[in-house]
This record gives C-alpha cells, structure tokens and sequence, in this order.
C-alpha cells in the first residue's frame, strides 16, 4: 500500500523569554485580544494543509492547559526540552507513531505569531517536490560589517546573507536523524543547521517581512500594526 505524503506542524513553545523581561513567558503574552501562541496556532490551524501540529511546552507551564487550543483535535502537546532544538526533537518523537519518514515537517516558533497562510503555502509549493527541504528567509537591507572588538575589519558579501526565519520545511525521518546527530552541539540554532550538519544544503525560499520573532518588549507593538495590516 502506498503512503500519501502528509504534512506536519511543529511549533517549540518551551522558551522562558528572557531577552522579554516579561512576567510570564511571551507567547503567553497578549497581543490584539490573544496570547502569542493563539496567533501562532490558530493561524497554523487555518491554512488547512496538518494532520496534526505538535506543540512543544514546558513541564512548569501553567498556562498552556488553560487555553482553549490546547485540546484542539488537530493539536498534540510533547514535552519541552532545555534548548529549542530538544524542544523540536521531543515533538517530533511524540508523532513518531504517526508520521511517515518521508512525511513532511514544518517547524515554526510559537514566537511567530504574525505568519500567514501565503508565505506557509508558498514555502510547500517551492519545496514539496525538492530532495531536502528548507526554509524561508529574508535577504538583509543593511550593509553588514564584520568587526572585531569595536572595530570594524571588513563589509560582507551581502548578496550571500539571509536571515533565516520559520517554517522550515524538512522531511519527517530526515529531520529527526539530523536533530539526533547533533543533540547537545549549541552550534544548532535552527533545524536548516542540523541539515548543514549533515553536509546536506536547505534551500531559502524568500519570506514575507512580516513573519517577525517576538524578541524584545518592542515587538509587540510592531506585530500588532502588522496584524492589523495584514489581510491574506
Ligand atoms: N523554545 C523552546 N524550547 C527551548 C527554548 C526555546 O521550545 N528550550 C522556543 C521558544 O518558546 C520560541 C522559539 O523556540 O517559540 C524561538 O526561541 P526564542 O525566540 O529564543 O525564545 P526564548 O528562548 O523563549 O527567548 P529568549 O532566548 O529571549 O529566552
Ligand atoms: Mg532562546
């Protein structure tokens, strides 16, 4: 029997916030009448294409259970690791009975919470049929500098930087291999350099630039004009 291709959403929500200063951690944080992760997840749930999205939270999180979406049929909650790429690891061995190896996974922060259907559905469409899978990034406006101590020792090439965003797409067996190979290396800041790892090259599907990281206080105010700006 064959197996049709299904498609995977893994969201890391195990992170405290630090660079946030808030008083819980920022998905939970609320941003245009929701928490973060609502956003985050509803807007998951929306574009219509998961079997099932499997959220990675903390074993001292209280409030995850009491939101609504937390028993959403299509939402599987794992344990939280101690970096995010453990957090990755740890949701995908809890759909392990479920998926395929060749299923694929899109892992997106639960940080994100500004992502649209558009950019979820272009980034399927340009690597559904590729070898690897990747992500979606943005090229850099800014000149770059490389500096050294508070000096600047050189100008990047920047036609050759990105700035890698989420969802990033991979297979499921793939992915997991990767994720294994490199546990406990603090080098694996995103699932693409798992993959690098490996001597494997993920594609850069170009991003929209409102898929903002809720990093600092500030970027809440900024995503909420994106949201309220956003209409697909
Ligand atoms: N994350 C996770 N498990 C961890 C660390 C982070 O699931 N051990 C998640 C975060 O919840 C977030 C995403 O990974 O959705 C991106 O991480 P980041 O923006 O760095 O979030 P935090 O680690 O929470 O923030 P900070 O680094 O400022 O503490
Ligand atoms: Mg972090």
């Amino acid at each position: 029997m064959t197996h049709s291709i299904k498609f995977w959403a893994v969201v890391p929500a195990a992170g405290v916030g630090k660079r946030m200063n808030a008083d819980r951690p920022k998905q939970y944080l609320e941003l245009a009448g929701k928490t973060v992760i609502e956003h985050t997840l509803l807007r998951l749930l929306s574009a219509e294409v998961f079997a099932a999205i499997a959220v990675a939270i903390s074993g001292e999180d209280p409030y995850w259970p009491e939101l609504e979406v937390s028993v959403h049929e299509k939402i599987i909650t794992a344990a939280g690791g101690k970096e995010r790429a453990d957090s990755v690891l740890s949701a995908l061995k809890s759909i392990r009975a479920l998926a395929s190896d060749n299923d694929w996974v899109l892992v997106h922060d639960a940080a994100r919470p500004c992502i649209t259907a558009t950019d979820i559905h272009h980034l399927i469409d340009s690597l559904v049929s590729d070898e690897v899978g990747g992500i979606l990034a943005l090229s850099s406006h800014d000149t770059l500098k490389n500096v050294q101590g508070n000096g600047i020792v050189g100008t990047l090439d920047r036609s050759h930087i990105w700035r890698a965003l989420t969802p990033q797409m991979f297979r499921y067996g793939l992915l997991k291999t990767s994720l294994e190979a490199a546990e406990g290396n603090p080098a694996i800041t995103d699932e693409a350099s798992a993959l690098e790892l490996q001597g494997l090259q993920p594609k850069i599907v170009e991003g929209r630039p409102d898929n903002i990281k809720i990093t600092r206080p500030e970027d809440l105010a900024l995503a909420q004009f994106y949201m309220e700006h956003q209409n697909d």
